[in-house]
């Protein structure tokens, strides 16, 4: 297959002939000229959708960059990748697989068949039984701790969420997430519940995630050990692909959600995996996420590029990762609320576009997903903003800050909010000083996504938002965003050193390996008492 790659696009080399200017431009100066005009820079360099606003009036482009962006973008065919995502082709590539994360959220009646099924109905089937099962949890309160088991997209998305949305969720009802294999994990949160009372729900597309069926394992001898009775299957649910895996493990058939291979792990929290979640807010407000984060997928869907937020947020994403050469990201919530964002949206953006190879099967010549890291603001400020303000590296922040707080209280949301708008301004407008140890170089860009409050609704929207930035960046760099071939090399040697590691039947020496680090570090566990 001839190499064809996007950097050999003509609107590439525009765009990186133009990012020659724009190296030496200075974001103030922008600012200066622009808001002499007609409309302010800040007019024209925001999008607004509902409650939402994304402005990206601090990042170091002009006009003609938005434009060049696009044109980009129109080369790339996003528009067609876009309808060949909603319409169920399969673009997974790898896996041979359609991504139809926004099939869950659409409510609508129209079938779209899948591998010979309709996958609307099997989705209002999931979501009915969802219901039923939440509500009958909630009034009933049998179930008073829900520890959900997964982890990666079987964990993330709802323990953020959850976190995210805690002003709405019952208070009577506790609800856990256990994901790490470290028996510290599911120690801590067991000292917590009351056997009797206690739900666990194993969330695994595959059911053969290590540490999720060790985790399970575990909780389901504490639990037999607890009641005193070998059949616990009462106070287990699972959501799964695999059915047989489930039922083997002890899963009763009716109490085994369903989840589709047309569902990447990482999108997977508008389907059943979004249970501990559904059950801790009540299905009301599972539904109205569903609904925001459906309101942004027709904006998605609809919106002219220059006026698309995801499109927007990708396109500036790319000209800082590409153009500018930047090589991370930082997200900082401005609401505690949010505080498992950053992690969250780690495995989304990371684990997607954190590829080398195109979809044409070459390694590809230029650099893709940046490095994202973050922490709720205003901790952030008295972490790592020493390192955003003063450091060699200059880092992008995406700033997202809710101006409604969930516990009204003095002056705390107008002192939050200060910080957050004073660190857009002080990145960008920098400080001079006769001591260079206090010189602030500034120039640095900044994106800020304002959401009136944080409700179900526009927790749905924000997550959704990022699910398509993610898709949009794919599509401008040929890669597939949703495989994740880069995990399965530490899962296979994982597998082999723990053999080396058991010492009842493994003597010193067995290490499957012949580097000395490795073999040192190996025979260091297996000796300790
Ligand atoms: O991290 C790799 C991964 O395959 C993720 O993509 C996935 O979300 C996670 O492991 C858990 O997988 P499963 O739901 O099959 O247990």
């Amino acid at each position: 297959m001839t190499k064809n790659f996007r950097s050999d696009l003509p609107q590439w080399h525009a765009l990186d002939d133009h990012s020659k200017t724009m190296k030496d431009t200075y974001i103030r100066d922008l600012f200066k000229a622009d808001d002499k005009g007609e409309k302010t820079r800040f007019d024209d360099f925001h999008i607004r959708l509902d409650s939402m606003l994304y402005d990206f009036s601090k990042q170091r482009l002009n006009r003609d960059t938005i434009d060049k962006l696009c044109a980009y973008a129109q080369a790339c065919d996003l528009e067609g990748w876009r309808s060949k995502m909603f319409g169920g082709e399969a673009i997974n590539i790898t896996e041979d697989r359609a991504v139809l994360h926004t099939a869950l959220r659409n409510g609508t009646d129209e079938g779209l068949m899948i591998n010979g099924q309709d996958i609307h109905t099997d989705i209002k089937a999931t979501l009915k039984k969802m219901k039923v099962f939440s509500n009958a949890l909630r009034e009933e309160k049998r179930f008073t701790h829900i520890v959900n088991i997964g982890i990666g997209g079987s964990d993330l998305g709802a323990a953020m969420a959850y976190e995210a949305l805690r002003p709405f969720a019952d208070p009577t009802i506790n609800v856990h997430f256990v994901s790490n294999v470290d028996a510290s994990h599911l120690a801590e949160a067991l000292k917590n519940v009351e056997p009797e009372k206690t739900l666990f729900i194993v969330a695994s597309k595959t059911f053969t995630t290590q540490e999720t069926i060790t985790n399970a394992n575990t909780a389901k001898r504490w639990l037999q050990e607890k009641l005193g009775v070998q059949d616990v299957s009462d106070h287990f649910v699972a959501i799964s692909q695999n059915i047989d895996g489930a039922a083997q493990f002890g899963i009763t058939p009716d109490r085994i959600f369903p989840i589709w291979d047309w569902v990447g792990g990482r999108f997977s929290l508008w389907s059943a995996v979004g249970l501990a979640l559904c059950i801790g807010i009540g299905y009301d407000n599972f539904a109205t996420m569903l609904g925001g984060a459906h309101a942004m997928d027709t904006h998605f869907k609809t919106a002219p590029l220059r006026e698309n937020i995801p499109v927007m947020l990708s396109l500036i994403g790319m000209w800082n990762r590409n153009f500018l050469n930047y090589e991370s990201l930082a997200v900082i919530p401005y609401d505690q609320y949010l505080h498992r964002f950053p992690a969250y949206l780690q495995q989304l953006d990371m684990e997607s576009n954190g590829k080398s190879v195109d979809r044409n099967h070459h390694r590809i010549p230029y650099h893709t997903g940046p490095i994202i890291f973050g922490e709720a603001g205003t901790n952030s400020q008295h972490a790592f903003f020493q390192l955003i303000h003063q450091g060699t590296n200059i880092v992008p922040c995406e700033f997202i800050m809710t101006i409604k707080s969930q516990n009204p209280t003095g002056d705390h949301q107008n002192k939050l909010l200060a910080n957050a708008i004073a660190q857009t301004k002080a990145l960008m407008d920098g400080r001079t000083h006769d001591d260079p140890h206090k010189v602030f170089e500034g120039n640095r860009p900044s994106s800020t996504l304002v959401l009136e409050e944080l409700t179900p609704y526009t927790l749905g929207m924000l997550i959704a938002l990022y699910e398509h930035k993610i898709f949009v960046q794919g599509v401008l760099w040929n890669i597939n965003s949703f495989d994740q071939c880069g995990v399965e090399l530490g899962k296979v040697l994982a597998g082999q050193i723990v053999q080396s590691l058991d010492k009842t039947t493994k003597q010193v020496g067995d290490a499957p390996d012949t580097d000395s680090s490795t073999d040192g570090l190996i025979r260091l566990v297996h000796q300790s008492s």
